[in-house]
């Protein structure tokens, strides 16, 4: 039976408290309310209630072995949730939370064992943005969220993003506007013999690796390897970001890109396909005259604007029918390391590599 989903409209920075209270009681009644976080949008409910985290699994058809994420909203609460939190696991605690970084610890006993899908580990993180940390305040439990899409699509940057694909399936969506960060956290592995990062995101691999000499980092696709390896930890899977129109990302030297990709997206055009691009501002005069509709990711310049721009382009070019999304890569360094991570999986494997002189049009 469809629920209805009530929509709650907040101011970002001052999230009016009655309404904050209002799904905070959805929230310790068991229900599911979706809220805007720093990166993303979460589908939240009660990290100690089974039922609840249950809901959030049939709600998103998410797989149940694949672990949620568990939100706190003070340092004092990490107790609750993990057991022996090594010294490290404080250190990065305090210099990057409240922020974009999960970190996977030994799970305590009370919280519910599907949250983590079964495992004896808990991921865990204090989310940057007002109405998250109202909300966890108010409801006065930790909140186990994923992102608060269905299955494969791409993580909701925007309230009605998360109405598109949820409306009628949970309680509540906390309206707080559009999300800064447009891409998930890091998600870092405490447990190993080495610390690894599981999902680049938010933090950059490279502001860890000062408190984190060993750090690994060695996913199977990142590369350009269009394989899918057996996951080797949940989450790894390659198709996960994928919106429903096929995904052509283009590597190589820029000009020898930019070229190809207008060949393409023309020939596609002319074969009757309705073609989307996701480019920079800067780009987008160079796809005129191709048929082709573009949306927008911001400054190329700015990887800030990319990440925060990616996830929405491709809902609005799904929006206006498209069936296959051209993009080119972007450099891999800082955030550009998440947005390389989250087009290889939105490909499936369709990478194209302008990498020779042969390959230029003529
Ligand atoms: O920014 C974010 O991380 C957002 C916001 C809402 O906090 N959440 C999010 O959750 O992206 P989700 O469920 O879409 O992604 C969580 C990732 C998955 O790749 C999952 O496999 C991994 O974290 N994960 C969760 N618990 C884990 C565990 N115990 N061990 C290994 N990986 C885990
Ligand atoms: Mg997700």
């Amino acid at each position: 039976m469809a629920l209805e989903t009530q929509l709650l409209s907040v101011a970002a920075d001052r999230p009016d408290p009655r309404l904050i209270e209002q799904a905070a009681a959805i929230i310790r009644a068991g229900g599911l309310v979706a809220f805007p976080t720093e990166t993303v949008y979460g589908l939240g409910a009660n990290a100690f209630d089974s039922g609840a985290i249950g809901r959030i699994f049939s709600a998103k058809g998410r797989p149940s072995s694949d672990p949620l994420i568990v939100h706190i909203a003070s340092v004092d609460q990490l107790e609750l949730i993990v057991l022996d939190p090594p010294e490290i696991a404080r250190r990065l605690a305090g210099q990057f939370w409240p922020g974009p970084l999960t970190l996977v610890l030994r799970r305590h006993p009370q919280i519910a064992p599907n949250v983590s899908a079964g495992l004896d580990t808990v991921a865990v993180r204090i989310p940057d943005h007002p109405v998250a940390l109202a909300l966890l305040r108010a409801a006065g439990v930790p909140i186990a969220a994923p992102s608060a899409n269905r299955f494969t699509r791409p993580s909701p940057t925007a309230a009605q993003h998360v109405l598109d694909d949820l409306r009628g399936k949970i309680d509540a969506v906390l309206d707080g506007g559009p999300t800064a960060i447009g891409l998930e956290s890091t998600v870092l592995n405490l447990l190993g013999a080495a610390p690894a990062v599981l999902r680049p995101g938010g933090v950059p691999i490279e502001a860890l690796r000062p408190l984190l000499p060993g750090l690994l980092f060695s996913p199977a696709y990142i590369d350009g390897g269009a394989a899918e390896t057996a996951a080797s930890s949940p989450g790894q899977l390659l198709r996960h970001y994928s919106p429903d129109a096929e995904v052509l990302l283009f590597t190589g030297q820029l000009d020898r890109v930019l070229a190809r990709m207008r060949t393409v997206a023309g020939d596609l055009a002319r074969q009757g396909r309705r073609v989307g691009i996701l480019a920079p501002d800067q780009e987008q005069s160079l796809f005129e005259g191709t048929g082709a509709l573009v949306a927008s990711l911001g400054s190329g310049a700015e990887m800030a604007q990319v990440g925060a721009r990616l996830f929405a382009g491709m809902r609005e070019l799904e929006e206006q029918g498209v069936s296959v999304i051209l993009v080119r890569a972007f450099e891999r360094a800082g955030l550009g390391l998440a947005i390389w991570d989250r087009l290889i999986r939105a490909t499936e494997g369709r990478v194209v590599s302008v990498d020779s002189a042969s390959d230029d049009p003529a």
